[in-house]
């Protein structure tokens, strides 16, 4: 029978998208951070966006990992992520001014690559170039950040604090980066202003520079509970996401762990986040997308617009074609379902289980989809229902399709869910089975 019983985190957790980002991991984390010693952003940088609401007070954060308004955790930016000092002086000062303290609370990795006002303007300069394909991409230089990291040329966190030749590595970024921009119709990196940049920030981000992989390798050894956080979706993965519309980093959860230079089995259980229905910012397929009344329901009663960009989030049906893929790759072993009250009030609801593209039926999306010209859903559709879902706290309070629903998108992801929410707030939250995370 499942209850309205609080959580237990038993042991270390990962929480990921499972769809295009947004699907209301931040509240998720922040509401299992009260388990939790450390939690831990592995991936992405500032382009993620995270809402927290408590008592009252709506908290917006990007890079700082959502645990940090629990003031028992410890917040981790771990070097798989990357890091743009100045947006992280902003959300360290507006989580201050807030009346956080952040003493000792906060920890950078030394070997997290840094995103430098160059990235941004490259990410910039290239989506906007006329003659190639925008990818909607946040704009914010992640992707060029990575590029440089892959490319063994970035400037990392621990350069900043302690590096002495800070001017040679600036100069091979130059070298690397001049003709780029010069293609572009851009001027050549202006490396005093870069260099005077870059000690302020030293000035001001020195004490927040860990060695993050032994820290948490002696925690975890002493059995501190810690929560890994992704930013974006597992759809956006680089590798497994609807390659080139995806971010640059590994959304998946096997890469906790190699952000954070722990053994594998540190990291423990997997718990993915799901959202009630589906949405995308950026470019890119969306088989399920609705043009219609109900993509306007879920935009304006979803509130689906990007925490970070501003931008309005596409809507559509839940699709769990896609769904079942990503909790798989992504290596979920519970799920937590988000937003279910947006779906209060549509008479009928639909689940892609399949596509038709070109013509022949497709049970997964192919790797050449954005090639596609005609994708078409293959849906189920279920009763809605009257009445209202929000801030309900118990699995039998919930109208009976309602329950329905939930239980058919368990069934079709052969994925236990674990966690259920019915608003924003902390508290319309509520987990349907105890013991789900021990396995
Ligand atoms: P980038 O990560 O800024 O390079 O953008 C690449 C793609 O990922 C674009 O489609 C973005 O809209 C998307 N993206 C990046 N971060 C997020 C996020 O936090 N939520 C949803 N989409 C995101």
């Amino acid at each position: 029978m499942r209850q309205g019983q609080s959580l237990r985190m038993k042991q270390n957790l990962v929480v990921l998208g499972a769809q295009w980002g947004d699907e209301g991991k931040g509240k998720l984390v922040d509401y299992l951070a009260g388990e939790a010693d450390y939690v831990v952003r592995f991936q992405g940088g500032h382009n993620a966006g995270h809402t927290i609401c408590f008592d009252g007070k709506t908290f917006k954060l990007n890079i700082v990992p959502s645990g940090i308004l629990r003031p028992h955790v410890t917040a981790v930016i771990a070097g798989g992520t990357v890091v743009a000092c100045d947006h992280l002086l902003e959300e360290i000062k507006g989580l201050e001014d807030a009346g956080i303290d952040l003493s000792g609370r906060l920890w950078v990795s030394d070997t997290a690559p840094l995103v430098l006002p160059l990235h941004a303007e490259l990410d910039a300069l290239r989506e906007g170039a006329s003659g190639t394909d925008a990818l909607g991409t946040t704009k914010l230089g992640i992707g060029p950040a990575y590029e440089d990291k892959v490319g063994r040329r970035a400037l990392r966190f621990g350069d900043l604090i302690e590096g002495r030749v800070l001017r040679e590595k600036l100069a091979r970024i130059a070298l690397h980066h001049n003709p780029l921009r010069r293609a572009l119709g851009a001027p050549p990196v202006d490396l005093e202003a870069l260099n005077e940049n870059l000690q302020t920030w030293r000035a001001l981000l020195k004490d927040y520079a860990v060695r993050v992989p032994e820290r948490l390798y002696a925690a975890a050894r002493k059995g501190k509970r810690i929560l890994f956080e992704g930013g974006q979706g597992a759809m956006l993965d680089i590798d497994h996401g609807t390659f080139p519309y995806v971010t640059s980093s590994n959304t998946v959860g096997a890469s906790a762990a190699v952000s954070c230079g722990l053994p594998f089995a540190d990291t423990g259980k997997i718990l993915a986040i799901v959202k009630a229905y589906t949405t995308r910012v950026g470019a890119g397929p969306f088989p399920t997308e609705l043009s219609d009344g109900v993509g306007r329901h879920l935009a304006q009663k979803g509130l689906e617009i990007g925490t970070t960009t501003g931008r309005a989030r596409r809507c559509g049906w839940l699709d769990v074609a896609l769904l079942k893929r990503s909790v798989q790759f992504a290596g979920a072993d519970s799920m937590a379902i988000t937003k279910l009250d947006v779906l209060d009030g549509l008479e009928a609801l639909k689940i892609a289980t399949a596509y038709t593209i070109d013509g022949r039926r497709y049970e997964s999306l192919p790797a050449w989809v954005d090639e596609a010209t005609d994708v078409q859903p293959v849906y189920e559709t279920m009763a809605g229902w009257s009445g209202s879902c929000a801030n309900l706290r118990r699995w039998d309070d919930l109208p009976e399709q309602a329950r329905a629903y939930l239980k058919r998108i368990e069934a079709l992801c052969g994925v236990p869910l674990a966690l259920v929410s019915t608003g924003p707030d902390r508290a319309a939250t509520f987990a349907t089975r105890p013991d789900v995370f021990v396995g």
